[in-house]
């Protein structure tokens, strides 16, 4: 029987009750969808799973996106990703520094991200404590928090989003292998406009979206003045009260909203603490049409 634990905290709770080798009834994906959109980070722990059945999962939500390397996919399972820090003859064999800073995943394709799932294959742990936790921020409550004057003022104002800027920010730092994107491959990418202010497709709320990992530049305003109002909304939306920290474990399948959070991936862990995840990107090109609210949400 699916039951849904909430965290103390308005973002994040734990679904207990369901077995992701099977396929989940449309009562059980109407009750994900609905904590979705109530909670945005779910926890599904002690799943086993082949990562054919992290993609099957994956699937109900959307169109399963995949990298713009084209590297780093199950061989077994090609929608499926791989993130990971392990080497092996030499080789990486997963991405080893995905998401490593704050974002929202596909905020710069014009087809939004709507969920990341990731399956934990392999947790680094020292002294008996996970290390490699993912941090959310819940941008419904930074919405929420922002003063009137400047929830007027981005009303109806949207941003363009690049995936160059996050790139090209860790191919700055010390230490990384990634390469600058070729011609070619930032073709394949082309910055994308959103509105500042969206209305989420499950909840109804109004969410702040907006991410410094990717946002560059708000159209209609002078440079000054776009540069000034990034600088106040990112500043406004990584305030720790919006914060909530998922703890990895083995088995863990974790769900979230890309609509209303950013993430950030900590990189505390060494190269010999091995790090396994494997992910399924879900595009929002579904959940915003008609047939979907009809389908699964009026009804809910
Ligand atoms: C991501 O940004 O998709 C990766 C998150 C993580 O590895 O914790």
């Amino acid at each position: 029987m699916l039951r849904v634990e909430p965290n103390a905290a308005t973002l994040g709770a734990t679904i207990h009750g369901l077995d992701l080798r099977q396929p989940m009834t449309d009562a059980e994906f109407r009750a994900v969808l609905r904590a979705l959109g109530q909670y945005a980070v779910l926890r599904l722990p002690n799943q086993h799973l082949h990562p054919r059945d992290v993609a099957a999962f994956s699937r109900r939500f959307g169109r399963v996106q995949t990298s713009v390397s084209g590297k780093y996919h199950h061989a077994e399972a090609p929608e499926v990703g791989i993130l990971s820090n392990i080497v092996q003859d030499g080789v990486n064999i997963g991405i080893p520094d995905a998401g490593q800073d704050w974002h929202t995943d596909m905020s710069y394709t014009a087809t939004r991200g709507f969920i990341n799932v990731l399956h934990a294959v392999q947790v680094p742990m020292r002294d008996g404590q996970p290390l490699g936790n993912t941090l959310f921020a819940d941008m419904r409550a930074a919405y929420d928090a922002l003063p009137d004057e400047w929830k007027r003022r981005i009303e109806g104002l949207t941003a363009t989003h690049d995936f160059n800027v996050f790139w090209q920010n860790m191919v700055n730092r010390p230490g990384s292998t990634r390469p600058p994107l070729t011609p070619a491959e930032r073709a394949k990418r082309p910055p994308a406009t959103h509105p500042l202010v969206l209305r989420h497709p499950i909840s109804g709320d109004r969410v702040l979206y907006c991410n410094p990992g990717y946002a560059e530049r708000i159209n209609g305003v002078s440079d000054a003045e776009s540069t000034a109002m990034l600088d106040f909304l990112f500043q406004h939306q990584l305030q720790p009260r919006f914060h909530h920290a998922h703890h990895w474990q083995v088995g863990d399948l974790l769900l979230w909203d890309h609509l209303s959070t950013l993430h950030n991936a900590i990189a505390d862990y060494t190269a010999a603490e091995p790090r396994l995840m494997h992910r399924c990107q879900v595009m929002a090109d579904q959940v915003f049409s008609p047939e979907f609210q009809h389908q699964w949400l009026d009804a809910a």
